[in-house]
This record gives structure tokens, sequence and C-alpha cells, in this order.
């Protein structure tokens, strides 16, 4: 059901917000139970920090945010050697791939500072399946995170600044 649901979002992507709307409160009412897997990502997620930098406010706030705004991505940058990223928008990246690819992916997956792209490399199938369809059941919401600004150039929005790594 909830699969069925998260195909259905993806071929609507960002289109038609009130179909998108109806297609939901369909689904959501048509199910009385959760699907297991949607409840194990929503475990995975929370635990694995993912909120802290991809939920807006998210680690200033104590953790606490309405669960329709998690994952929006955020417009801080990290700022350091590396130039200057920010958390993208993975209500929206989840769209974009397809379980296969994410699951498949997991061990080669890499980013640049601060993103923790080893805990992913150290995901189990499972886990990776289950963030994958938690994030896709929660369904496409906020907009693109800033992008990536190169080193030596000066980030137009507030940042967090690192120093250089210890050598
Ligand atoms: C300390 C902050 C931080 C945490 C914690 C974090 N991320 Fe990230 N994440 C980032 C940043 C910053 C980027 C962008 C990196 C870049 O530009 O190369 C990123 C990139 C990504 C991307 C790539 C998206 C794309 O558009 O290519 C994915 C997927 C992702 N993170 C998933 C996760 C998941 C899942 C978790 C939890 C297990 C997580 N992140 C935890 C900061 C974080």
């Amino acid at each position: 059901m909830q699969l069925r649901r998260a195909r259905v979002l993806g071929t609507a992507l960002l289109g038609a917000a009130g179909m998108l709307a109806a297609v939901q409160a369909v689904a959501t009412t048509g199910s009385s139970k959760e699907d297991p897997w949607v409840e194990r990502g929503r475990y995975v997620v929370a635990i694995g920090g993912c909120n802290d930098c991809h939920t807006p406010g998210f680690a200033m706030n104590g953790g606490k945010a309405k669960e329709a705004d998690l994952l929006t991505g955020d417009s801080v940058g990290w700022r350091g050697p590396w130039g200057t990223t920010y958390p993208p928008n993975l209500r929206l990246y989840f769209q974009t791939i397809t379980e296969k690819e994410w699951v498949k992916g997991a061990k080669k997956f890499t980013g640049r500072p601060p993103m923790p792209f080893w805990a992913i490399n150290h995901m189990g199938k499972g886990d990776l399946r289950a963030v994958y369809r938690y994030i896709r059941s929660l369904g496409p919401a906020g907009h693109p995170a800033p992008d990536f600004v190169p080193p030596g150039q000066e980030p137009k929005t507030a940042y967090i600044q690192f120093p250089a790594p210890p050598k």
C-alpha cells in the first residue's frame, strides 16, 4: 500500500498539488495499520541523526519539528576548506532516484563535509530500504537547498564556519 502510494506520488511529482493531496488523503484513510517498512525507516532516520542537518532548525530546537517539515533541507551553509555545502532537501532528492539505485549505490555513496556518508556506507539493505520507503511516504515538500559554493567564494546565506581539518 505504502509503496504503491509512493509510486503514485513519484509519478505525479511536484506537479498538481491538489491531486497529490487527494491521493495522499485516500492512501492515509485507506490504511489503518502503518507499513512496517515505513515505521522502521522513521526509527532509522531518527536515530541516524539525519534530521540534525537536513531538517531546518531541528538541532537548535531540541529535535522538535512537525513530521510534515522533516528533511526538507537547510539554507544555512557549512563552510570549510571544501567550500560551502547545504544539506539537500531529501524529500525532493528521494523523488529523483529509485529504491534499487539508492540501495545499490549506498556502499559507494560519498559527499562533501559534513555529510556523514560513512553512516550510509554502513547501513544494511533493510535499513536502506526502510529509509527510502519512509522518506518517500512523507512525499515531496519544500524547496531545493541553495547550490554548493566553491572554496574561496563568499556564500550569500548564513553559514557555520569550520576550521581547517587537523593534519
Ligand atoms: C552533519 C550534517 C549532516 C547529517 C547528520 C546528515 N547529512 Fe546528509 N548531507 C549533509 C550535507 C551538507 C550534504 C551535501 C553534501 C555535498 O554537497 O556534497 C548532504 C547530502 C546528503 C545526500 C545527497 C543528496 C543529493 O542531493 O545528492 C543524501 C542522500 C543524504 N545527505 C542523506 C542523509 C541521511 C539519510 C542522513 C542520516 C543517516 C544524513 N544525510 C545525515 C549533511 C548531513
